[in-house]
């Protein structure tokens, strides 16, 4: 058994949510306001095991300017510790540029004994400046890397996804937390009469075959793509309600990742992202205490 005050270990972690089960019945579901600490918790746990690694985040602009604490790369770039040593943050939006060029300048400077880290924010198109970034290997190859598609609705391309999965040819694909709208996806589908902008977001024409769709079939479907089409060995939906206590579900944010420890911590995350930070140290006692061998 649990207690409250106790945190659990891996292995006594509740399971990822059953998808066939009502999603009102998960205990302790995220909601729209929590994402960003959601995505800062997982990259906390991640970096406590990587100590190392590049983040990028290919539409890293607030949603709500107005409200910092739930912009996530400014959580990510203040978390503690400081470990994640690149970051790439792409904006196409001139005023959201300026605002992710400030977040970054704001940050400690680089020094050579402490601060390595590098701060890149790059203006433009993330589906073209992608590939450009992939292609000049900015990143080592063999470093754990994790990429945020935070996007609003169709703005990221199936081929920017698909370029990412193939980049790593060395140990892990850079992990993916997909964006997938929910909540207002019929409607966005039903008034975008631009089908390429469409085509170019699923990747083929198969997106017409959305519009009838059970929600939970669409993000079920998505997830099995980036398992099938790109080779991610684990891929989880989860689901981020409209607010605490409703049962609407208003996205999924897709994991993809080929670690397997990595589900476990989004596990975790998912279920603490609204609790305090447990202390680095009581994380790694867990962490390796879940690793031994059964006796
Ligand atoms: C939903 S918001 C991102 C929210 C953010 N991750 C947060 O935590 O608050 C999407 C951002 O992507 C930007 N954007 C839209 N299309 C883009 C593209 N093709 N390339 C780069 N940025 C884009 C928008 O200007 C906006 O700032």
């Amino acid at each position: 058994m649990i207690s409250d005050n106790q945190l659990p270990l891996f292995d006594q972690l509740p399971e990822a949510p059953r998808f066939d089960l009502p999603l009102r019945r998960l205990k302790y579901p995220v909601w729209t306001e929590n994402k960003a600490r959601l995505i800062e918790r997982y990259l906390y746990y991640f970096v406590l095991v990587t100590k190392h690694g590049t983040y990028i985040d290919g539409f890293a602009g607030p949603q709500e300017a107005e409200k910092p604490d739930m912009w996530s790369a400014k959580l990510v770039l203040e978390s503690e510790p400081r470990w994640l040593k690149h970051f790439f943050l792409f904006e196409k939006d001139p005023k959201q540029i300026a605002r992710v060029q400030q977040l970054a300048d704001s940050q400690p400077p680089r020094t050579r004994k402490g601060n390595k880290r590098n701060i890149h924010v790059i203006a433009g198109d993330f589906n073209e400046s992608v590939h450009q970034l992939l292609s000049a290997g900015r990143f080592s190859k063999k470093e754990a890397a994790f990429c945020l598609l935070d996007q609003r609705t169709f703005e990221c391309h199936w081929s920017t996804v698909e370029a990412l999965a193939r980049y790593k040819t060395e140990k892990y694909k850079i992990e993916l937390f997909y964006f997938l709208s929910n909540g207002w996806l019929d409607r966005a589908l039903a008034a975008q009469k631009d089908f390429a902008v469409l085509e170019s977001w699923w990747g083929d024409p198969d997106w017409c075959n959305l519009r009838s769709m059970p929600h939970l079939d669409r993000a079920k479907w998505l997830s099995s793509r980036l398992r099938e089409q790109l080779g991610y060995v684990f891929v989880t939906p989860w689901p981020i309600f409209e607010r605490k206590g409703s049962s609407r579900v208003m996205y999924y944010m897709i994991h993809a990742t080929d670690h397997p420890e990595a589900p476990k911590l989004m596990n975790r995350a998912y279920f603490k992202a609204v609790e305090p930070k447990e202390p680095a140290e009581q994380f790694r006692l867990d962490f390796s205490r879940a690793k031994e061998p059964a006796a």
